[in-house]
């Protein structure tokens, strides 16, 4: 059976219940959060590309030996403007949408000709970040989204640019022991000074915020940690991660090069490596490079002996990205070998004496990495293969690799298809591999459901496997959140000191909740919250009934963003979410609809006067 990349998926917003097979450790608490694209089409317009479709967050909390799931699909205003149109208004990497009438074609030649950068989608479908004690969806753009982990819920928008002077920032950040992150971006500007920044966000030593006006970024105290000039003026190179040991950072620069204005790609030759002194802010005086090749993620960095060790999964040109293109995917079948990653790793000696032109380098007796002086005073460096990789269009295997011994283990199951491995250490682990592996799986065997695969770290054998009886969509990255992050705030944090978020009504939601229960008698279920945290700024209601029936998934959103009220748009935004107890429908431009939309108008009206 073929895996449906394009398919669009509905979302599940409440928890599902999972059917738990096999033994799940005591100490395994908490919650997977992953993000990817589940949505690709509005009304009769589709994305082109897999990367493009709209970022639907899903997660599986794991407590007691019990699993739930939901999923959400993130209420950018990428996501609200596609719906509203009822077609793609703004341009992803892979599908350039048609200009939205706000932003004309004048709008956008004025963009061209002054080589300015273009404002970015906020569709951010590829990971999920921690910076400070707050957890962000984010892609490669200068917006990520600020999400509830435990409801999925869709928070404040933040703008990269008000902190750090980025266009573009990547998903891949480091985490250090103190949980502080450090991340990439690029920073573009006219007359050749585009560079690179690497910045980091403290650690915060408050608990999780809640979100809207009271709110305040981790990213207010944000810290470059280094700039590294663009060596091409005009066109920065793409990347999608770097590396960091405890005295540097390592960045590629690729020859893959980003078109930031018709967001395309072009392709140029050889690969120059920075190494960058942390403690310095500087990059060390030896100049690396070497061969071409696309590195879209490090695996890992290191320290030994006066060498620099990095870890890289490299591919030899860029057509893993055309390779996600929907109509392509559709030639394709599990079984077909497309582009092969190979393990590479790299060793960069950090001379301290003169070198004889010719001599190599690297001193390490273990590594057949080779880092060669030549004649202009350049390290030439060659890897060594740790592994080369058989397919890279599904993920068939979960896999485990000795670096040192080259021995490996692997799970498979036929016609499963594992996300990325989430490692999971165990609590007072000293072991590097003592801990649990966590995949998300589709299974396309007929009658069996997706599920969620829990690995011994060690063994690499299966300890449990949580089923779910919805369909899973296939997600790019996830993070592990102990369950004392995600739900437990110590005493005295802000959320603890917070608890109208949670447990009393403001005034809003009285109103709104009065008006629904008016409408829908014989809703079963419903919640009102006010998600900007009491300012009314924005509210989401989760209403079973009925009432209720029979449309598909981009309907029922469009029938969600109508009970919004038009004329306070900019101030007041409500997201619906309704439901049957069997399914997820709304009737689209139902009278009644029409008229709970008027009423919550004029209630606003009445607040106005
Ligand atoms: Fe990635």
């Amino acid at each position: 059976m073929q895996v449906e990349y394009g398919k669009n998926k509905e979302e599940h917003p409440h928890p599902v219940k999972a059917e738990v097979r096999g033994s799940l450790p005591e100490w395994l608490h908490g919650t997977l959060v992953r993000n990817g694209p589940g949505l690709f089409s509005f009304g009769e317009t589709s994305y082109n590309h897999w990367f493009d479709g709209m970022a639907l967050l899903h997660s599986f909390t794991i407590k007691h030996g019990e699993v739930t799931y939901r999923s959400k699909y993130l209420r950018s205003d990428t996501y609200n403007s596609n719906l509203e149109a009822d077609r793609i208004v703004v341009s992803e990497m892979g599908t350039m949408a048609y200009p939205h009438p706000s932003k004309n074609m004048l709008n956008k030649m004025i963009t061209f000709v002054n080589h300015t950068v273009p404002d970015f989608t906020d569709n951010c479908a590829c990971n999920i970040i921690k910076y400070g004690n707050d957890y962000f969806a984010t892609s490669e753009t200068n917006y990520i989204r600020k999400i509830d982990p435990v409801t999925l819920e869709t928070q404040d928008k933040v703008d990269y640019k008000k902190y750090v002077s980025v266009n573009l920032a990547i998903s891949h950040p480091h985490y250090d022991k103190e949980g502080n992150s450090y991340n990439m971006g690029t920073s573009i500007a006219n007359k050749g000074k585009t560079k690179y920044i690497i910045f980091k966000v403290p650690a915060a030593d408050l608990g999780k915020t809640q979100a809207g006006s009271d709110w305040t970024s981790p990213l207010k105290d944000t810290e470059i940690m280094a700039t590294i000039p663009c060596r091409s003026m005009f066109t920065p190179s793409y990347y999608h991660s770097f590396g960091m040991t405890e005295n540097y950072f390592i960045f590629f620069e690729l020859p893959l090069k980003l078109d930031i204005v018709k967001m395309a790609t072009a392709y140029m030759r050889g690969v120059l490596i920075h190494l960058i002194d942390r403690r310095t802010k500087k990059e060390v005086d030896v100049k690396y490079y070497t061969d071409t090749m696309v590195v879209y993620h490090h695996v890992n960095a290191f320290e030994e002996d006066g060498h620099v060790i990095v870890d890289v999964i490299a591919f030899d040109d860029h057509s893993l990205y055309e390779l996600f293109y929907l109509d392509k995917q559709k030639e394709l079948s599990a079984s077909s070998t497309v582009v092969k990653p190979t393990y590479k790793r790299f060793v960069l000696p950090l001379m301290d004496k003169p070198a004889e032109t010719g001599e190599n380098l690297v001193k390490l007796k273990y590594s057949t990495a080779t880092a060669v002086k030549e004649k202009d005073g350049k390290l030439h460096c060659q890897p060594e293969v740790i592994n080369e990789g058989k397919h890279a269009h599904l993920s068939v295997q979960a896999f485990k690799l000795d670096v040192e011994t080259k021995l490996h283990d692997e799970w498979s199951a036929e016609n499963c298809f594992p996300s990325e491995s989430v490692f999971v250490p165990r609590p007072g682990a000293t072991e590097e591999d003592d801990g649990v592996v966590l995949n998300s799986v589709i299974n396309c065997n007929p009658g069996e459901s997706d599920f969620l695969l829990v690995l011994d770290g060690k063994s690499f054998q299966e300890l449990a496997r949580a089923s779910v009886n919805v369909e899973l969509h296939m997600d790019m990255h996830g993070f592990f959140i102990p369950l004392h992050d995600a739900e437990q705030p110590p005493e005295g944090t802000a959320e603890a000191q917070t608890p109208r978020f949670f447990s009393t009504s403001t005034e809003g939601e009285i109103r709104i909740t009065k008006i629904l229960k008016e409408k829908f008698p014989q809703a079963s279920s419903l919640k009102v919250v006010d998600i900007s945290g009491g300012c009314g700024a924005m509210y989401e209601i989760h209403i079973e009934s009925d009432d209720f029936r029979g449309k598909r998934i981009v309907q029922q959103h469009q029938l969600v963003n109508q009970v919004r009220p038009r004329d306070r748009a900019e101030e007041t935004e409500i997201c619906v979410d309704a439901y049957c107890t069997d399914d997820y429908r709304k009737p689209p431009n139902s009278p009644i609809q029409a008229e709970l939309k008027s009423e919550l108008l004029l209630e606003e009206h009445r607040e106005d006067r």
